[in-house]
């Protein structure tokens, strides 16, 4: 069981990298093999029992995610939309979400990022006491992320936002857990020199009260941020590849909701029969066959 029942989306941005595709439709709306790239940071956190959702985009693009996601019902969850009206970092989503953190702990993940597989975090969510936690990741090109330093006996020693010289090889993903006083320690931050409230500083913030705690991953799970053209399109093959081989799908919601107990089987077969036939329903009739079978051998 989740300790950690609300999490924010943060799907703004400029998507600049991604241009001219982000000229007509914001990055995480863009597809991600056979679904929008939305789905995968969604499906993340319902998959570690999170059921109450803040998704924060910019004020044009809110009426496209909420065509798509709709009020969550149908996924479990319930789904609030709330503006950012232009990128001023990561950090201010704690701002913007600040009613709706209310006095609980809350999740961060940012709409393009992709992991594989989820069940990673689910310790970290269920053992959530307070602080906050993050994650360390293993990558070649740490300059371009907020870089951690650890000590001999494995304990983080430091933060640093797109080093020139990384201290070592890991970055923080884009999946942060943070206890009720997240909100109270932004309005403490100061923009960065690119004027941004930076997630990083308020990492810090965490560190110097030595309440971080960041745990790393293993070596075998999947991180993929989908930020350009390429990384886009290698994101895209890397769930293709996977589903095939595996026969299983990577970011499907009604899955997810389904297996964390947020939608029974009968709203589930609802959801699949209502689907146009394509792929993405075939694989849920699959799903569907799976269950009756357990079900009926339980
Ligand atoms: P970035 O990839 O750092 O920025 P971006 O999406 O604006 O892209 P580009 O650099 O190509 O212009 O952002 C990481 C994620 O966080 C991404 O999903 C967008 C989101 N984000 C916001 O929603 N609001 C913000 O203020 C910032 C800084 C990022």
């Amino acid at each position: 069981m989740s300790k950690v029942k609300k999490g924010i989306i943060l799907a703004g941005g400029s998507g600049s990298r991604l241009y001219p595709l982000t000229t007509f439709l914001t990055k995480q709306l863009q597809p991600v093999y056979d679904k929008p790239m939305i789905y995968y940071p969604l499906s993340t956190l319902i998959e570690n029992g999170v059921a109450e959702i803040c998704l924060i985009s910019k004020p044009d693009q809110l009426p496209l995610f909420e065509s798509i996601l709709g009020d969550g019902s149908k996924f479990g969850v319930r789904i609030e939309y709330h503006p950012q009206p232009s990128p001023d970092g990561i950090a201010q989503s704690f701002l913007i979400a600040e009613d709706f953190i209310g006095k609980e702990s809350v999740a961060l993940i940012l709409g393009d990022n992709i992991f594989h597989s989820p069940a990673v975090f689910r310790d970290t969510f269920a053992n959530f006491e307070g602080g906050a936690a993050i994650f360390a990741y293993r990558v070649q090109d740490p300059q371009r992320y907020g870089v951690v330093e650890f000590d001999p006996s494995g304990n983080a020693v430091s933060l640093e936002e797109k080093p020139k010289q990384p201290k070592s090889n890991y970055v923080v993903p884009g999946i942060y857990l943070y206890d009720r006083n997240v909100a109270r320690l932004t309005r403490e931050l100061k923009p960065s020199a690119r004027g941004e409230l930076e997630i990083t500083d308020l990492n810090l913030a965490y560190l110097h009260a030595k309440t971080l705690r960041v745990s790393r991953l293993p070596r075998g799970f999947a991180w993929l941020d989908a930020g350009t053209s390429s990384s886009l399109h290698e994101a895209s093959s890397f769930v293709q590849t996977l589903e095939k081989r595996q026969g299983i799908k990577i970011g499907c919601p009604e899955e997810a909701a389904y297996r964390a107990g947020l939608i029974g089987k009968k709203k589930l077969c609802e959801l699949i029969h209502a689907m146009p036939a394509c792929e993405y329903k075939d694989y849920l009739l699959k799903l569907e066959r799976e269950i009756e079978a357990e079900l009926d051998g339980a």
